[in-house]
């Protein structure tokens, strides 16, 4: 499986100077082609415009976007730090909705704030190595996700899901996927269907694209098909990412998530969300509170630079939407399949969080 996003050194002597190797989504599926980042700017617009998304990806590329824009800095470990403070609000700006770009940032910053006392190289090979750190856990989460959701799963079972949530939004392995990923291995047969998900058709460029790079059977439907897909198809379960989870559980993913949801439970089909505990929010009360990202017109009325719609016609384009605890089966995190109520649950989990690799059960099943 390619690697979605990495740091790579300049030299073997020690982790800065370097650069940030991340595949460009925005080619895909027609080309896979490695982008290098070593400025700011350039990580900013690479989280704007899609070229790294989904929020565990996200907040792994805010955290080496850290790193670039300091890498070079001359002067003290003081003037360093104010340097790391500016460029972590302006990438602060990028995007609002998936919270694990701010809890990379505020990561960061802490361990910045602990280390004054570091020479200024030091300083800097502490926060690539940080940076590091911050990818390599994730993609342990994403593995542990993986072993814990494909205990949900029988040989033959067809899932939905819906944007992608898969190896490109993450380290490596994805979360909504990574229990495909780990069926697949132990050689178990899943079936997939994707919701193509307009506007950016995440779906359609991305899941359908690394799922078939793996060998997993995966059909590709339109986003208004998922109810008679749902009706008509056996699917045993619907599983879905997430960019912020609330304290109650409410969880906010890529637009169409809560009519997936409504529709799940019409259907009686389990919905299940899967993502690391670098996704809760649990200062949230509910998903009231959760900033929604509103993103350009052009994004709708056109494709790929084909104008689809009349031109001046007036659009509403919110990016994601806030699915209700109350529709919700069970959150799958690296430490097992939370069940409601979720408030304990989270908290819980957040608690008995420990980093890298040491997995917890919690409500496990
Ligand atoms: O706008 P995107 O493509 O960044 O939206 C991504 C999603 O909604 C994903 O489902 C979510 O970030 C979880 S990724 C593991």
């Amino acid at each position: 499986m390619q690697k979605t996003i990495y740091w790579q050194p300049d030299t073997s002597a020690a982790v800065t100077p370097g650069r940030i190797i991340l595949i460009d989504q925005t080619q895909l599926p027609g080309n896979l082609v490695p982008l290098e980042i070593r400025e700011l700017q350039a990580v900013w617009t690479a989280i704007r415009t899609l070229q790294v998304r989904g929020a565990p990806a996200i907040g792994i590329a805010a955290a080496m976007g850290l790193v670039v824009a300091i890498q070079d800095c001359s002067g003290t470990t003081r003037d360093v730090q104010q340097v790391l403070n500016r460029a972590a609000d302006y990438l602060a700006t990028s995007r609002p909705t998936a919270v694990n770009l701010f809890w990379a940032l505020a990561r960061m910053k802490s361990l910045s704030q602990a280390s004054g006392h570091l020479s200024p190289p030091d300083f800097k090979n502490l926060l690539a190595s940080e940076a590091i750190r911050i990818r390599d856990e994730d993609a342990q989460m994403c593995r542990s996700i993986g072993r814990h959701g494909a205990t949900l799963l029988s040989d033959g079972d067809t899932i939905l899901t819906h944007c992608n949530a898969g190896s490109l939004a993450t380290a490596e392995y994805g979360t909504a996927l990574a229990p495909v990923y780990v069926a697949h291995e132990e050689g178990r047969s899943i079936r997939v269907f994707a919701d193509e998900t307009r506007p950016l058709l995440q779906g359609a460029r991305l899941t359908a694209w690394e799922l078939s790079q793996a060998g997993i059977e995966v059909v590709l439907i339109c986003d208004n098909m998922a109810a008679h897909i749902m009706k008509t198809c056996n699917i045993s379960a619907v599983f879905i990412g997430a960019d912020r989870i609330a304290a109650n559980g409410d969880t906010a993913n890529k637009i169409g998530s809560y009519g997936l949801a409504v529709l799940a439970k019409a259907h009686n089909i389990p919905f299940y969300v899967l993502a690391p505990s670098s996704t809760f929010d649990l200062s949230l009360p509910d998903g009231d509170g959760i900033p929604i990202e509103e993103r350009p017109s052009d994004e709708i009325t056109t494709l790929k630079g084909n104008i689809v719609a009349p031109i001046g016609v007036r659009t509403r384009s919110p990016a994601f939407d806030v699915t209700p605890y109350q529709l919700i089966t069970g959150i799958v995190c690296e430490q097992g399949i939370l069940r409601p109520p979720f408030r304990q649950a989270l908290k819980a989990a957040t608690s008995m969080h420990v980093t890298t690799g040491q997995r917890l059960a919690v409500h496990a099943r």
